[in-house]
């Protein structure tokens, strides 16, 4: 039923400027001393061997998380995400790769309450033995859309909501204005973090202007392409809404994704964009 295996693509670009955008916000919302909801609705199991068969096919981390690693001009926004992959491989040889809800998992404070949602069973088994541990820590199978009717507004009234859809098709493009749409009904004052594949012109054109159309102020929309629009095997980049960032998140997000983007570019290719798609 889900032919979408997210160990193929574990710590490519796309995880990379994904990880790197999410770690940024959940540190910002452990700024404040109360505790914090955090909702992944499409979670992946959590932590991936990079050794293992899928992962080798096409290792793409080679082009993504292996990159920065070589690098010595670390920017201090950047420290944090790239010291969580770095604990994950203690003997320094890049094995495990740190997918979302880890990286949550590591930035958790004890009373910050989490739920990871994977629909396939045995992705949500592995990511199980990964939280077993933990407290306030919830795991479930279901649509990851239907995890906002059923988690939202949590009573923490503050935290994030990552959807981070395999996005197999541009059709995934009007579900999720939908989804972003009854989900910003039912809590208007939570923080979204919405994943998309950059694809071609017009279907990104609709998605801004259906996205305009909503009721939903305070879209941020950050956005790193590190290849040309014509390489056809594969996306050229990837964006991420933020609805309610945190204050300056703008100004924070663009010098790290111009960095992100001269560590990864393939020959200068593709570029950054940091914008209000709809401001306040
Ligand atoms: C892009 S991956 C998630 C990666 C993860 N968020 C991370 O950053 O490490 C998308 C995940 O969604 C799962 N998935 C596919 N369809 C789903 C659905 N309808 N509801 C919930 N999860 C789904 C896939 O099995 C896959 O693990």
């Amino acid at each position: 039923m889900l032919s979408y295996r997210h160990l193929f693509h574990a710590g490519n670009c796309a995880d990379v400027f994904k990880h790197a955008l999410l770690t940024r916000l959940l540190a910002g919302l452990g700024r404040n001393p109360n505790p914090y909801f955090y909702l992944d609705t499409h979670a992946g199991i959590g932590r991936y061997d990079l050794t293992r068969p899928w992962a080798q096919k096409a290792r793409e981390f080679e082009k993504g998380i292996s990159r920065l690693r070589e690098r010595a001009d670390i920017p201090e926004a950047l420290r944090p995400y790239l010291e969580m992959v770095r604990a994950e491989n203690p003997d320094g040889k890049l094995r495990y790769y740190p997918g979302s809800p880890l990286i949550a998992l590591r930035l958790r404070r004890k009373d910050d309450r989490m739920v990871f949602n994977e629909l396939n069973k045995s992705d949500c088994a592995d990511l199980k033995t990964l939280t077993a541990r933990e407290h306030r820590v919830a795991v479930s199978m279901m649509d990851g859309y239907q995890t906002l009717k059923a988690f939202l507004p949590p009573a923490e009234r503050r935290g994030l909501v990552l959807i981070d859809s395999s996005f197999d098709r541009a059709r995934e493009f009007p579900r999720l204005v939908r989804a972003l749409t009854e989900a910003h009904e039912r809590w208007a004052t939570g923080m979204y973090a919405v994943w998309y594949p950059l694809m071609d012109a017009d279907t990104m054109a609709a998605f801004e202007r259906n996205l305009r159309r909503t009721a939903i102020r305070k879209i941020l929309r950050l956005e790193l392409a590190v290849a040309p629009q014509d390489q056809t095997l594969t996306i050229p980049g990837s964006g991420m809404l933020v609805v309610n960032p945190p204050w300056h998140f703008d100004t924070e997000a663009r010098p790290l994704l111009q960095w992100l983007w001269r560590a990864l570019a393939v020959e200068g290719a593709g570029g950054t964009r940091v914008d209000w798609l709809v401001p306040e």
